[in-house]
C-alpha cells in the first residue's frame, strides 16, 4: 500500500485577514506551519493553535520550501524580504498571493529568480471565509512543473487553476476580476447611500440589488457580439443610456448624495454619443474606453 506523504511544512508571511485564514487552513490539515508578520501580535491566535512564530524573516523563509506571501502588494513584499539574507530565498517556492499589476508581478518573479527562488503567482478569488473550501478558486501562473509538484499543498487553500507559465497572467486575471468587483460593489454602496437618503435600509433593497447585480443574461448576450465587433443598437441605444444615466445623476444630486460616480458614468456615455455612437448599443463604450486607455 503506498503511504500518503506527510503534510508539507508551510510558511505563511503576512497575517492580515487572508494570511490568518490561510495559516489556519494549513493547521487544520496538519501541516507544520511557520508564520511571520510585521506586527507579531497578529500571530497570537495561530500560535495558540500550534503555529511557530519565526523571530526573523530569514527564519521564516528557511523553515519551509513552500512560502506563502499574503501581503498587501509587492512594495510590502520587498519591504519584508529585504530584511533577510538573500541566501535564505534560494530553493524556495514563493507562492505570491499579494495584489499588484501584471508588470510588477513579472518583475517580482525575476527578482526572486535572481535569488534562486521560484514564484508561483496566485490570484485568490474568494474572501477569507472561502479559504479551506474546495468550492473556492485561486488562479495561478508560473512554471507548470513547480505548480504540479506543490498542487496538493496549494489545494488546501482553494481549488487551484493553473492558467499559464507567464507570472503576469494570474495577476492580469486577478486585476480583471477586481475591475469588475470594485466597480460593481461601489455601485452598490452608491445605491445604499441613495436609498438611505430616502429612509430605506440595505435590507429594504436587498432583492432589488441582488437582481440588478446579476448581470449574467447581459454578459451572455453581449459577449459574442463584442467579440464580433457588433454594436448594433437593436435592443439598446447609447443615447437612451445617456438619458438614463442623467436621470441617475439628478436623482442622486436631488437627494444630496455624492455624484462623483454617476457624473463619471455620464461623462463616458456622453463621450460615446459625441463620437457618433448614439444609435449604437452601449456595448460600443468598449471601443470608446479602449481608445482612451492609458490617458
Ligand atoms: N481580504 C480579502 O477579501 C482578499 C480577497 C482576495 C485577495 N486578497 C488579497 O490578499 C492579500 C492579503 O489580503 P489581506 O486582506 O490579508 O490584506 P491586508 O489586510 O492588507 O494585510 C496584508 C499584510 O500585509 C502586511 N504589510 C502591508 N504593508 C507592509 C509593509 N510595508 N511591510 C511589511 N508588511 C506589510 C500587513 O502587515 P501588518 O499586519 O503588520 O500591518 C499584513 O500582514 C492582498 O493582496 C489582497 O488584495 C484579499
Amino acid at each position: 500500500m503506498p503511504s500518503t506523504p506527510a503534510p508539507a511544512p508551510v510558511t505563511v508571511i503576512g497575517l492580515g485577514p487572508m494570511g490568518r485564514a490561510m495559516a489556519g487552513a494549513y493547521l487544520d490539515r496538519g501541516h507544520p506551519v511557520t508564520v511571520w508578520n510585521r506586527t507579531p501580535s497578529r500571530a497570537d491566535g495561530l500560535v495558540g493553535r500550534g503555529a511557530r512564530l519565526a523571530a526573523t524573516v530569514e527564519e521564516a523563509l528557511t523553515a519551509s520550501e513552500v512560502v506563502v506571501l499574503s501581503l498587501t502588494d509587492h512594495d510590502a513584499m520587498y519591504a519584508v524580504l529585504e530584511r533577510a539574507d538573500p541566501a535564505a530565498l534560494a530553493g524556495r517556492v514563493v507562492v505570491n498571493l499579494g495584489s499588484d499589476t501584471p508588470e510588477r508581478t513579472r518583475e517580482a518573479a525575476a527578482w526572486l529568480a535572481e535569488r534562486g527562488a521560484v514564484q508561483l503567482t496566485g490570484g485568490v478569488l474568494t474572501p477569507p471565509g472561502g479559504i479551506g473550501d474546495p468550492g473556492s478558486t485561486t488562479l495561478y501562473s508560473g512554471p507548470r512543473e513547480v505548480f504540479d509538484a506543490h498542487r496538493v499543498t496549494l489545494e488546501v487553500l482553494t481549488a487551484a487553476d493553473h492558467r499559464g507559465e507567464d507570472p503576469g497572467t494570474a495577476a492580469l486575471l486577478y486585476q480583471l476580476n477586481m475591475t469588475l468587483f470594485w466597480t460593481a460593489l461601489t455601485a452598490y454602496w452608491q445605491a445604499l447611500a441613495l436609498a438611505g437618503a430616502h429612509g430605506l435600509k440595505a435590507a429594504d433593497i436587498l432583492p432589488l440589488a441582488t437582481g440588478a447585480l446579476d448581470l449574467s443574461q447581459f454578459l451572455d448576450f453581449y459577449s459574442p457580439r463584442v467579440d464580433a465587433g457588433d454594436h448594433t443598437g437593436d435592443v439598446d441605444r447609447l443615447a437612451m443610456g445617456a438619458a438614463s444615466v442623467a436621470h441617475v445623476l439628478h436623482t442622486n444630486a436631488d437627494a444630496g448624495v455624492d455624484t462623483t460616480l454617476p457624473a463619471a458614468l455620464l461623462e463616458i456615455f456622453e463621450r460615446g454619443v459625441a463620437a457618433g455612437h448614439g444609435g449604437d448599443s452601449s456595448s460600443s463604450l468598449v471601443e470608446v474606453l479602449s481608445a482612451t486607455s492609458g490617458r
